[in-house]
C-alpha cells in the first residue's frame, strides 16, 4: 500500500443501513475491526491498511457530509436523498433497506385524493410530499412537517393523510391505515462526492465495480 495514499472516508447512516453496508463491504474484503466493538463511543474508525475511514452519522446528514467533501462516499436511503436534495453522484443501488414511499391514510381518505381537494398532509418528508402533490398530482395541499410517528396524523385529526415510508405495512395495519397511493420505491444508495469521483477515480471505480459484481 502506498504510504502517501490519502484516506477515503465513508459516511454511513447509523443503524441498519450501516450494519448492512459493513456486511456487504466485508464480502468484498473490506473490514473495519474497530467498528465491531459495540461498547465503543468512538465516532470514527480507521482501517490503516486499506487507508479507509468510516464514520456513523444521522441518516439525513450523510448527503451533507458527502456534498461538502467531509466524506468521499456515503450510504443513505433514497428517501433521504430525495428529501435533502444535495449534490453528489448517486452511483449504486445497494439493494437493501427496501421500502416504498407512499401516501397513506384511512380508507375514507381515498376520495380526497381524487378531486384536487385542499387537504392536510403530515410527513417527515415535506419536500417529497410537496413535489408529489404539486408537481405530479397538481393538487394544492397543506403540508405539515412531523419528526416521526407520522401515522398519528390522521388518527388524532392533525391531517387527512400522511406521506411516509412503508416497509412491512404493519405500522399502518395496526393503526387502521392503509396505502392509498404509491410514490416511489426506496432502497439504500451509495453516493460519491463530485470532486472525489475525479481525484480518487481509480480507487472509487474499483470499489463500485467490486460491489456491482457482488450484488449482481
Ligand atoms: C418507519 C416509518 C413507518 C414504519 C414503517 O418509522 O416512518 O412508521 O417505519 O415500517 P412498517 O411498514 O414495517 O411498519 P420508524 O420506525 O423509522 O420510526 P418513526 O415513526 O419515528 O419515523
Amino acid at each position: 500500500m502506498n504510504e502517501d495514499m490519502r484516506y477515503l472516508t465513508f459516511a454511513l447512516g447509523k443503524g441498519r443501513l450501516a450494519k448492512n453496508t459493513l456486511a456487504l463491504l466485508e464480502e468484498i474484503g473490506i473490514t473495519c475491526e474497530e467498528m465491531k466493538d459495540k461498547d465503543s463511543r468512538k465516532l470514527i474508525f480507521v482501517n490503516e491498511e486499506l487507508k479507509l475511514k468510516f464514520f456513523l452519522s444521522k441518516g439525513p446528514d450523510v448527503p451533507t457530509y458527502v456534498e461538502y467533501g467531509a466524506a468521499d462516499i456515503g450510504v443513505v436511503g433514497k428517501d433521504t436523498l430525495l428529501e435533502e436534495g444535495k449534490r453528489a453522484y448517486e452511483v449504486l443501488d445497494l439493494g437493501f433497506g427496501k421500502c416504498r414511499m407512499c401516501v397513506c391514510g384511512p380508507e375514507s381518505a381515498k376520495e380526497l385524493l381524487q378531486h384536487h381537494e385542499m387537504i392536510r398532509v403530515a410527513s417527515k418528508y415535506p419536500k417529497i410530499a410537496k413535489d408529489y402533490f404539486y408537481n405530479k398530482k397538481h393538487q394544492t395541499v397543506d403540508i405539515i412537517k412531523l419528526n416521526g410517528s407520522v401515522e398519528l396524523g390522521p388518527i388524532v385529526g392533525l391531517s387527512d393523510v400522511i406521506v411516509d415510508i412503508v416497509e412491512t405495512g404493519s405500522t399502518l395495519k395496526e393503526n387502521g391505515l392503509e396505502v392509498l397511493e404509491e410514490i416511489c420505491p426506496i432502497s439504500a444508495r451509495m453516493i460519491v462526492n463530485q470532486v472525489s469521483m475525479k481525484m480518487e477515480a481509480e480507487r472509487i471505480k474499483k470499489l463500485i465495480g467490486q460491489l456491482k459484481e457482488r450484488l449482481s
